[in-house]
């Protein structure tokens, strides 16, 4: 699956501290069943390899992906899909939970499955031609990969409404107004903008940059004392460790700004 010659409709290609999770599967990047397993099995790996310090997701310079593929849902009846709906967000799950700095490189189409893809990312860049939406009410359906819970997690209750309800596809500009994404760049230097920001942390300190995406994500989902005492814990078990003992020497010898990853 990690071969990039095998022709797999998606995988994980590692370089410098930094792994590629690139789907593959023309036409559009569909995402059968077989794929966002495949996407799963891809981020777990790379939360555990070590080699793998922060994660790129991207879709090649066209198209990010356009959401499930739809011929083959098209065939599945109530009890196909009842079997398989928790497999489909179980995998965009792994994505979410990587361990790890992941930022998603946004060229072309992110609709349906494919926006909840890009949700499943820390930080979003955009091409400025990229269009983004949750089009499955006009297929009759609801978001299934998370969308309900994490685009109105991410940008309100009303905006994600606004956009499931509709179907309507939003261009990266009134995506970044909104929030759905953080970065407009020129569509050639999405991928390149977006590893220069994974690169960057992947040389930061990984148990911090760990614990800093856990106490966020968990604490969003959670009362404040609950999320303040997850902080804390983190926060007091940051200083066993030797990046700490690092970091606050090099400041106090050498000054703010002289740290490496500073
Ligand atoms: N599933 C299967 N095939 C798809 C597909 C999808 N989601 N999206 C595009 N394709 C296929 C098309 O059928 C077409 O195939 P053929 O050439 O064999 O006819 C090919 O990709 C190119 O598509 P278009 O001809 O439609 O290209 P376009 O440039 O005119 O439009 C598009 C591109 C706007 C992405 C349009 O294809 C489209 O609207 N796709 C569907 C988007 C969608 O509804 N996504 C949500 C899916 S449901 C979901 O994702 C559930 C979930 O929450 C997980």
């Amino acid at each position: 699956t990690n071969d990039e010659s095998s022709g797999a409709t998606a995988r994980l290609e590692v370089a410098d501290g930094v792994g590629t999770i690139r789907l593959d599967r023309p036409k559009m990047n569909a995402l059968d069943v077989a794929t966002q397993d495949l996407l799963g099995e891809l981020a777990r790996e790379a939360g555990r390899r070590e080699d793998v310090r922060a994660v790129v997701l991207y879709g090649g310079e066209k198209v990010f992906a356009a959401g499930a593929d739809i011929k083959e849902m098209r065939a599945m009846d109530h009890t196909a899909m009842v079997l398989r709906a928790r497999g489909l967000q179980e995998a965009f799950t792994a994505v979410a939970r990587i361990p790890k700095p992941v930022v998603a490189a946004v060229t072309g189409y992110a609709l349906g499955g494919g926006c909840e893809l890009a949700l499943c990312a820390d930080v979003r860049f955009a091409g400025e031609g990229a269009k983004l939406g949750q089009p499955e009410i006009l297929l009759g359906l609801i978001p299934g990969a998370g969308g309900t819970q994490r685009l109105s997690r991410l940008v309100g209750p009303a905006k994600a409404k606004d956009l499931i309800f509709t179907g309507r596809t939003v261009t990266a500009a009134e995506a970044r107004e909104i929030g759905l994404v953080d970065h407009v760049v020129p569509d050639a230097e999405v991928y390149e903008k977006a590893h220069a920001w994974a690169a960057r942390l992947a040389r930061g300190p990984a148990l911090a940059l760990r614990a800093a995406k856990e106490a966020v994500d968990f604490g969003l989902e959670t009362d404040i004392d609950t999320g303040l005492a997850i902080e804390r814990n983190w926060f007091a078990g940051l200083f066993a460790t030797e990046d700490r003992e690092i970091g606050m020497r090099s400041f106090v010898e050498q000054g703010p700004g002289k740290a490496e990853f500073r």
